[in-house]
């Protein structure tokens, strides 16, 4: 065996780990934005952006979902308040002009001393892929007419653009946050939404009238293209103190989820496929533990992910598994040490959380490790090509990110 002189492939080999260690830990800057060290100050209640619709019973909060595994179904949910009104949404694509319609179920709940207005959802099914489809709500009294377009058919060589938004509640600098994600020429499809809606929790007795006021500020953005939800803290309102013992009453109420296309048992877990990705959605605020229905629920999911049909593997999730900063540090921790195998395994992609208001991102720990033995394999092996081949598949799809710095 050969001394281990400065010049030996080993020690260049060592010097470039630790310079790509030193790379991977400081991404640098990616944007000009600084986040202002002010709280942030909530909007009044008479803001244009909480204005209720005018007209007798008109339909507000309007928001869409997928409302299927693939992307041929929508769910379409309105709040009335003066009387339920129908349930039926009248739909009809760009091309043909036949008017078809659907309908829907009205949901209602208390909470505390609030009782909600009509909550309706609607499935839409059998849509065609990639069309234009105009709907509209509020038959029979006060009419809004909305559109949307479906997503291309899942294949691997779909384009798509998705945003992403997390913790934004409704604040001045949640208005900025959603006016940057809907004026960027990149023009967001679909928005994934990693938790924390509406921060109706901070209000005293966690005052749902501001479920009402968030649902009616995303409406213009939530009414036309879908938002995938996934659940954070702030859904939880569980607070025994004034009898409220269900947790996520209020969201389960408001954000239905096609959770039972992808078999599971509850609307915090579920996935869908949309264009090119397999986007799967965990909850931080479910049991996650061995044995328990989310477990088994994603046990049983990932390995009916293909990659041929999906390249693209994303799993969204609140309460992220690394975090470098002192709020929330670590409380994503006991769900990595149960799940992290898996997504090692399956070649998870990317995960997107929000719940810590300051941007971090990193590639994955076992990236990290494939990146070393690339680097230590660079004499005797073909590496340049994996690399190259795994920039090609990231430039298949955009992600559009935006997060909001609001609380
Ligand atoms: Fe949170």
């Amino acid at each position: 065996m050969g001394s281990l002189g400065f010049s030996s492939p080993l020690v260049v080999a060592v010097l470039c780990l630790v310079l790509n260690a030193a790379l991977l830990v400081n991404g640098g800057k990616t944007s000009s934005f600084i986040r202002k060290v002010e709280k942030a100050i909530d909007l009044p209640l008479d803001a244009d952006v909480f204005q209720v619709p005018p007209g007798y019973n008109a339909p507000q909060q309007v928001h869409i979902t997928q409302g299927d595994l693939v992307g041929k179904a929508v769910i379409v949910s309105w709040v009335t308040v003066d009387e339920p009104g129908t349930n039926t949404v009248v739909y009809w694509s760009e091309n043909s002009k036949q008017k078809e319609q659907a309908e829907g179920k009205i949901y209602t709940y208390k909470y505390y001393n609030y009782t909600s207005g009509y909550i309706h959802h609607c499935t839409i099914r059998h849509l065609e892929f990639n069309t234009k489809y105009y709907y509209v709500v509020g038959i029979g009294h006060t009419e809004r007419q909305f559109w949307f377009v479906t997503p291309p058919e899942v294949g691997p060589d779909v384009p798509y653009s998705f945003g992403l938004i997390g913790d934004l509640g409704q604040s001045y600098d949640s208005n900025v946050t959603l006016t940057h994600y809907e004026r960027n020429p990149r023009k967001g499809q679909t928005l994934l939404f990693v938790g924390d809606l509406s921060y109706a929790d901070i209000y005293p007795c966690h005052d749902n009238n501001r479920w009402d006021t968030w649902g009616r500020f995303v409406e213009r953005s939530a009414a036309y293209q879908p938002w995938i939800w996934t659940a954070g803290n702030h859904e939880i309102d569980f607070y025994p103190e004034i009898g409220e013992t269900v947790p996520f009453k209020p969201y389960s109420h408001r954000y239905h989820v096609p959770y039972r296309a992808s078999g599971s048992t509850a609307p915090f877990w579920y996935s869908i496929k949309r264009a090119s990705a397999y986007i799967i959605v965990l909850s931080s605020y479910s049991a996650y533990g061995k044995y328990t229905p989310q477990y088994k629920w994603l046990e049983e999911e990932l390995p009916k992910v293909n990659r041929s049909e999906t390249p693209w593997l994303i799993v969204l999730m609140h309460a992220p598994w690394y975090n470098s900063y002192n709020y929330h540090y670590m409380e994503g921790e006991t769900m990595r040490v149960m799940y992290e195998p898996w997504f090692v395994k399956y070649k998870v992609d990317v995960v997107f959380a929000g719940h810590v208001h300051a941007y971090e991102r990193s590639v994955s720990i076992p990236s990290m490790i494939l990146c070393s033995k690339l680097i230590f394999s660079f004499f005797k092996s073909p590496c340049i090509v994996m690399i190259a081949l795994a920039l090609l598949e990231c430039a298949s799809m955009q992600f559009s990110v935006f997060f909001c710095f609001s609380k």
